[in-house]
Parts: C-alpha cells; structure tokens; sequence
C-alpha cells in the first residue's frame, strides 16, 4: 500500500463517520448473527422480548417463508447507519390497493409495541387462508408494517439503559444524544409539549425531519399518501387511543367518526380480557405534543390516524413484564381489526350516507336514460 493510501485507509478506521457504509455491514452482520435462542420460525417466542439482532433474523425469516404474501423491503439508515426494513403484507391480486400503515417502537423504551408489531404480522400471516375477515381485508387493503421505527434506541436500552427514549443522534458536539422522534415530524413542529433543548426528554430536533429515521418515514409516507386509510403508530404506555391533534384543541373535519370507530375498538379490545381504554385526542386526553407522527399523517390527509398507548396503567410503566405479552396483544389485535374492519365497511361496503345503493344507481340510469329519449 502507498503511504498516502496507508495514512488514508488508518483515517478511515479511526474516523467512524468515514467508513459508515462498511461499519455498517459489518455491524449489522454481527446483530443478526448474535446467537439465536430459536431454531426457526415455528418456535419463535412472541411472548418473549427480543433484541434488534433477532428481529432483523426474524424479518428475513418470516419474508422466506411466506414468500406468496410478505416482501421485505429497504426504508432508510439510522443515524448509526443500520438499516430501517418494513414488511410488505399482499395479496396478488388486479386490484388497486389501499394501504394500511403500522409503526412500532418509535419510542426506544416501550417494547411491548415491537412485540405487538411482530404479534400482528404472524396473526394475519397464520390466518389468512382461513380467517375469512383477514382474507377480505387482504384482496382491498395491503398491511406495510415497520416493527422497530427507532432501531439506534432500541438497541441502546438493551445495552445501555433501559428507560432510553430518543433517538441516538448526537447534539452540541456531543454533549447530548438522541432527538425524540415523536417530535420531530412536520406538524405545528415544536410549538407545543416538546423542547428545543438536546437534553430534554422531548428534544424536538434541530428542524422539522432532522432525523434520518424520520426521514425515510416521512418520504415514504408522503409518497403513498394518496393509498393509506389508515395510519396507526403503537407505544406504550397509558392504555389509550388517542386521534388527532395534539397539537391543538382544534377537532379533526372527521373527529366524531375517529371516536366512533375508536370507541368501537376499545370496546372489542375490552372483550378479551376486560382491560379498559380511553379513547379521545391526544391533548383532550394526555397531553398536548407537537410533532407527532399521527397529528402529520392526518393533516397531510389521511384519514384515519391513531396513536396507540398499549398496557400498562403506570403498574410496570415502560417494563411491562412478559408475562403480559401474549394478554396485551390479543387484545390489541382484536382493536385493531376492529378498526381495519370499520375502514374496510367505509371504504367497501357502506350503503349508508355517500355511497349508492343499487337502488340509487338503477334509478338514475334511468333518469340518464329517459333523459336521452
Ligand atoms: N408513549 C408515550 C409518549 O409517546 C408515553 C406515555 C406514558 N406516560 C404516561 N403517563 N402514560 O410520550
Ligand atoms: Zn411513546
């Protein structure tokens, strides 16, 4: 090697924002690598907590093994440059689909949601041949979900500190970490219930979308806007369904069919195992925040947005016990099909108000017909 290539390549090594890309590889290679208390995928505990490692194996696994409906693709790089990977749950079919969109673990500490994501993924994986609700929802609808939004974070409380809730990304030359995610989308950015201050647990960012995580969320959300209904990001905890905004007391243009359809939820959720929700806005209800993904997916117009606070009440907080995984995502699968079933009504089969009946449709065929004579 030329001395000058030497001085180069030992820069590169020292330098740890030179070699990103290699780093990166090398590192993600190593997660998915760490050892796996599972032999496959039929022995995967859901009702068990798992460390990025075994979630990104698990995502591989479960897009090899039902390769007919699930597709894995790339979504961006953490500020730590790992990659971001949704999952793409699909029919084939000649239908134009509608898009139901899922995040979890946006907030690093709240592990029940990454649990809950994978929960909901394996459910309509495992039913849909079967389950004629899951199959109909599935030749209208296609389910992208993002099992661990703040990877940087989630890693970080399995190493680190397990009450961390921010993302990773340096501040002040490094003299604070991580950027609250769930503050730092487009929408009445800052203003409200955040802090401008790197040290604060609600750190909003340097501008709105400063953070690369929020960055391939939010482009491709925008891109796909004119398809999603449904916008649902889970966290923990409070037990809660709360709809837009946080922002301000102003109410959605369609705020009573969100509360319709929230109230509705609960009460399935409620069913399972008789654990109560309240449903209401964010700042009705908890408190006022700005910047929240859910308050920027209903203003750039998708039309049902909702921000689940799964199990518990304060009991456990953030480290809800395993023991209630299994509990926790029954019934929160049973609110949001709930939910999904309420959208797919709308969208599909509603004769009620906006939409014509078959009565309505032969009549005016033949106005239009008589008008022709
Ligand atoms: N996941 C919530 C958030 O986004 C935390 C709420 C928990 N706090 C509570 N008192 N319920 O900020
Ligand atoms: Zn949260």
């Amino acid at each position: 090697m030329k001395p000058l290539l030497g001085t180069l390549y030992l820069l590169g090594m020292l330098v740890p924002w030179g070699l990103g890309d290699a780093r990166s590889q090398a590192q993600h290679k190593q997660e998915a690598m760490d050892k796996t208390p599972w032999r496959n995928l039929e022995t995967y505990p859901y009702n068990r907590y798992h460390p990025m490692g075994e979630i990104y194996q698990w995502m591989s696994q479960i897009s090899e093994k039902y390769t007919e409906v699930v597709t894995q693709h790339f979504l961006g790089m953490t500020y730590e440059t790992r990659p971001m990977y949704y999952l793409k749950i699909s029919l084939p079919s000649n239908n134009h689909k509608k898009i139901i969109w899922m995040d979890c673990g946006i907030h690093a500490r709240e592990w029940i949601a990454p649990a809950f994501c994978q929960w909901f993924v394996k459910e309509i994986l495992q039913n849909y041949k079967d389950n004629s609700k899951i199959r109909r929802f599935l030749t209208k609808l296609d389910f992208y979900v993002l099992p661990v939004f703040n990877i940087d974070g989630y890693i970080y409380t399995w190493t680190t500190d397990r009450l961390w809730r921010k993302s990773r990304s340096s501040h002040d030359n490094g003299k604070c970490f991580g950027t609250d995610l769930n503050r730092n989308f487009n929408a009445s950015w800052c203003s409200i219930g955040a802090s401008k201050n790197c040290q604060d647990l609600t750190f909003c960012g340097t501008g709105p979308v400063s953070e690369p995580e929020t960055k391939a969320v939010a482009s491709f959300i925008e891109k796909k806007k004119e398809d999603i209904v449904c916008f649902l990001t889970m966290h923990s905890y409070g037990q809660l369904i709360l709809l837009p905004y946080g922002y301000t007391k102003n109410k959605a243009s369609n705020h009573e069919e969100l509360i319709q359809v929230g109230q509705k939820a609960a009460t399935a959720l409620k069913a399972k195992h008789g654990t109560n929700y309240k449903v209401g806005s964010s700042v009705d209800i908890l408190y006022a925040t700005s910047g929240s993904s859910r308050d920027w997916a209903r203003d750039i117009g998708i039309p049902f947005s909702y921000t689940f606070e799964l199990r518990d009440n304060g009991t456990y907080g953030f480290v809800l016990p395993e023991a209630q995984i299994q509990a926790t995502c029954e019934e929160s699968m049973a609110a949001v099909l709930s939910v999904l079933g309420d959208v797919y009504e709308k969208y599909w089969y509603s004769n009620s108000a906006g939409k014509r009946t078959s009565a309505t449709i032969v009549l005016s065929l033949f106005v239009s017909f008589v008008h022709l004579l």
